[in-house]
Order: C-alpha cells, then sequence, then structure tokens
C-alpha cells in the first residue's frame, strides 16, 4: 500500500495581484497547502514567512517542504475570452472582421463537427493552455454541442464555456434550427450552471426571438452569458441594419441597446471588445453590471496581426466602474500567451499617451477577471481559502532592489523576448497544489 503523501509547504518568492496600481512582491514566503474538503485539490490554508510559521519548518514536521526559492511565482493567469476552435486561423490573413469571419473562421469551425477531430483538437489546445500557462478563463465553441464534453474532459483548469449560437445570417452548414437551440441551452445551462455560458455568436448571427429565450435560460439557471459587441464600425453599421428591420427593434438606438432590449445586460454578461461605444451604451453596461473582456492582440493593428479595430476606453470603463479582464481572443488575437496581451495592453495604450502599468495587466488578467467570473474567492492571487494554483517564473534576480512593477516589467516587457515564446519565462505550473507541466 502506498505511503499517503505529506502535506506540502511551498517556499518561494511571490509576486501577488493585489489591484491597477498594486502587486505585492512578497519575497521567501510559505504557503501551507491542504486538500479541499471534496479532495478535488490543494487549496492555501495558510501564507506568511519563515518566522510566522515556523513550525511548518521544524525537520520532525508532517509537512513536506518544496523549495522553490530560485523562482517568482504568480497565480494561474485567466483568459477571459478565447475561441479554442480558431486556432488554425490565427495567421490567416485578416483585413476586416466580417471578412475573415467568412472567409477563414466559419469553414473552420466547421470541421468541428467530426467527434473524432473536435476531440483531438481538444486535446491539442488543452497542451498549449498549459504551456501558456492560462488555468481559467471564458471560452467559446463551434456551434456543436458535443465540443462542450471534449472540452470539459480535455481542459486542465477552471473554464465557463459555451457554444456559438447563429440562427441567422450565416452560411448554411452553420445555421442552427431555433428551436434546437433553445431546447440544448437549456439542457446545458441546467446541466452545468455557472460553468456554462450562454454564447450568441453576435447580435446578428441570432434572431430576436432565440436571443431574448437563451438569455431567460441563463438567468434561470445562474448561467454566464458572453458574446462580441462594437469591435468595428462596419460590424455596427450592419447588425444595425438587421436589427431596424425587426418590428420590435425600428427604433433601436444602438448595438448595445439590442442586447439590453433582448434581457442580455447582466451581472453575469461578458461582452467581447465593446470599442465603440456611445455615452448612452457606456451607461446602459454599467447600470446592468455588465462585464468586459478587453482583447488587446486582437484589436492591434494590422502590422500586429490583428485585426485593426481599434483601443479600448479602459478609463471610461473604470469611471463608469464598469468590470473589466484581459483577453487573447484567440484566434482574431495571434498569439495565446496571456503575458503577449499583458504587454499589448501596455504597449498600445502608451502609445496612445496613456500610463498603463504590467501592475494593472497581471491584475486584470488575474484577479479582477477572477471576480468577473465569480471567482474571487477561490482563483486570481494568492490568499489563504484559494486553490494553489501558480506559474514558477525563472529570474529576475530580487536583490536587484526592483519593485513589483519592476520585476514584471523586466519579465513582461523586455524587448528581447520574442512574442509568441513567452512560455518559456515558465518554468513549472501548479494546478490545484499538481505540477502539470
Ligand atoms: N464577432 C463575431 N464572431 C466573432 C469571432 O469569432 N471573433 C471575433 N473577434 N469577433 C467576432
Ligand atoms: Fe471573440
Amino acid at each position: 500500500m502506498q505511503a499517503p503523501s505529506k502535506k506540502k509547504v511551498i517556499r518561494a518568492s511571490l509576486l501577488n495581484p493585489v489591484s491597477d496600481q498594486q502587486v505585492d512582491l512578497l519575497p521567501d514566503t510559505l504557503l501551507v497547502l491542504t486538500p479541499s474538503a471534496d479532495d478535488t485539490g490543494d487549496k492555501i490554508e495558510l501564507m506568511g514567512n519563515e518566522e510566522e510559521l515556523a513550525s511548518y519548518l521544524h525537520p520532525k514536521s508532517e509537512y513536506q517542504i518544496v523549495d522553490l526559492r530560485n523562482y517568482i511565482l504568480i497565480p494561474g493567469l485567466i483568459d477571459l475570452h478565447f475561441h479554442w476552435v480558431q486556432d488554425a486561423v490565427r495567421s490567416a490573413p485578416k483585413e476586416s472582421l466580417l471578412e475573415w469571419l467568412k472567409n477563414h473562421t466559419w469553414p473552420t469551425e466547421a470541421k468541428f463537427a467530426d467527434l473524432d477531430y473536435s476531440q483531438l483538437s481538444a486535446a491539442k489546445f488543452s497542451a498549449e493552455l498549459i504551456k501558456n500557462g492560462t488555468m481559467a478563463g471564458c471560452c467559446y465553441s463551434s456551434i456543436h454541442d458535443h465540443t462542450i464534453d471534449h472540452i470539459k474532459n480535455s481542459f486542465v483548469g477552471d473554464f465557463i464555456v459555451g457554444t456559438v449560437i447563429m440562427t441567422i445570417n450565416s452560411p448554411d452548414y452553420l445555421t442552427q434550427d431555433p428551436d434546437e437551440v433553445i431546447r440544448v441551452v437549456t439542457k446545458r445551462c441546467q446541466q452545468l450552471q455557472a460553468e456554462y455560458a450562454v454564447t450568441p455568436r453576435f447580435a446578428p448571427t441570432v434572431d430576436p426571438a432565440t436571443l431574448t429565450a437563451i438569455g431567460e435560460s441563463a438567468m434561470k439557471n445562474g448561467s454566464f452569458i458572453q458574446t462580441h459587441l462594437a469591435e468595428t464600425k462596419d460590424e455596427i453599421d450592419y447588425v444595425l441594419s438587421i436589427f431596424r428591420q425587426f418590428p420590435l427593434f425600428s427604433d433601436v438606438n444602438s448595438y448595445t441597446d439590442i442586447y439590453h432590449r433582448c434581457k442580455l445586460l447582466t451581472p453575469k454578461t461578458i461582452m467581447g471588445h465593446a470599442i465603440h461605444l456611445d455615452e448612452s451604451e457606456w451607461q446602459l453596461l454599467a447600470q446592468t453590471g455588465t462585464a468586459i473582456a478587453h482583447c488587446p492582440t486582437s484589436n492591434a493593428p494590422l502590422k500586429e496581426l490583428g485585426l485593426g479595430s481599434g483601443l479600448f476606453n479602459y478609463q471610461m470603463a473604470d469611471h463608469y466602474n464598469i468590470k473589466w479582464g484581459l483577453a487573447s481572443d484567440i484566434g482574431a488575437g495571434p498569439h495565446l500567451s496571456m503575458f503577449d496581451v499583458i504587454r499589448s495592453f501596455v504597449e498600445q495604450n502608451r502609445r496612445a499617451g496613456l500610463n498603463p502599468t504590467y501592475t494593472q495587466g497581471l491584475f486584470r488578467s488575474t484577479l479582477a477577471s477572477a471576480e468577473i467570473m465569480g471567482q474571487k474567492d477561490l482563483l486570481g492571487s494568492f490568499a489563504p481559502g484559494k486553490w494553489a494554483n501558480w506559474l514558477m517564473l525563472s529570474g529576475p534576480n530580487l536583490n536587484s532592489k526592483l519593485d513589483g512593477e519592476g520585476v514584471l516589467s523586466s519579465l513582461i516587457g523586455n524587448k528581447q523576448q520574442s512574442r509568441s515564446d513567452f512560455y518559456q519565462l515558465i518554468q513549472g505550473r501548479y494546478y490545484r497544489g499538481k505540477m502539470i507541466g
């Protein structure tokens, strides 16, 4: 019989996100881990320095000491909006959103009708998530319901998932029957509740009755709602031209108003992009507690491999107290690494004359997104009661008098670090106390 494994004490330096302005750099800190009550992994029971937790380091202690003092630990990263079924179109030519969807993205997503292709792709994508240190987030699938099971069987982490819904203005091979959509969405809401997101692709591809019905299903079952909003100006013209033809929407004021009339703006709604909004739209998002997934690499100029959609106004979101987090938006976004996303967020906004920081980028890729996902007590930072999820980053030397922002900027903002090779920074990944890569 195997001896029961010892309880663990982790000893390492931590970078612990607190807010947009604060990341705590905690040298030589101990994390005491204990298995969760339901035995699904380790949680942090205690956190403190050598002096405070001396008894755990005693040679006769029942705890196994894991010495990671050569590394800096950061919490597992959270990607608030990505399309795992678009891995293959990351580098497809991007002229404009609507052309890219029609010419490249939709034909690619159609392949996921095949069970074997879907299952194999999920296993491959899971390995990429692990490599890049993404351990939670909100995930868009193709229209095919079986993909949900494949994600659930493959991904290591805490992901809210949903299949995109397309009932109108879509190619025949991706057009769904509204009654069947409502039946399947209701079943998934009941089954997965807050692990599921009702996912209308975007307003132009879903008829108003279905938009309203699936929103109701989400509300009844505590599920999330995720979709796209105001990513490009052409998209806004397109959606208004479609909806103003529907009887109840002839006087609709804005793109956001369409979702509002369908009762899709809620405290459990996450809108992707939200770049081109007028004042009334910001107010609607604020009044309804709707959150935003900001996708800087996806929105970046064409020469940076994005769609050139524009720059999200995070100051306006903050002004209205609207919650927002960072996201890769794979495959409109070319890079899966949240380090790429953070760096692009900082660089683009600095070019625009603002003063974003890496501290802010890390906060928006961890704790801020954990809160939006309703998991602030379990994910997003190091604290007693949270899951033991982290990445081990190599260097830099902590005697170099850098503060938390200095350490982050030397790791993530380092111009020598080629884009999309950020996973090399990560020397180890732990999920719920177990090494996963
Ligand atoms: N709008 C509707 N669908 C999509 C999508 O798949 N990606 C992006 N970036 N925008 C969308
Ligand atoms: Fe997207």
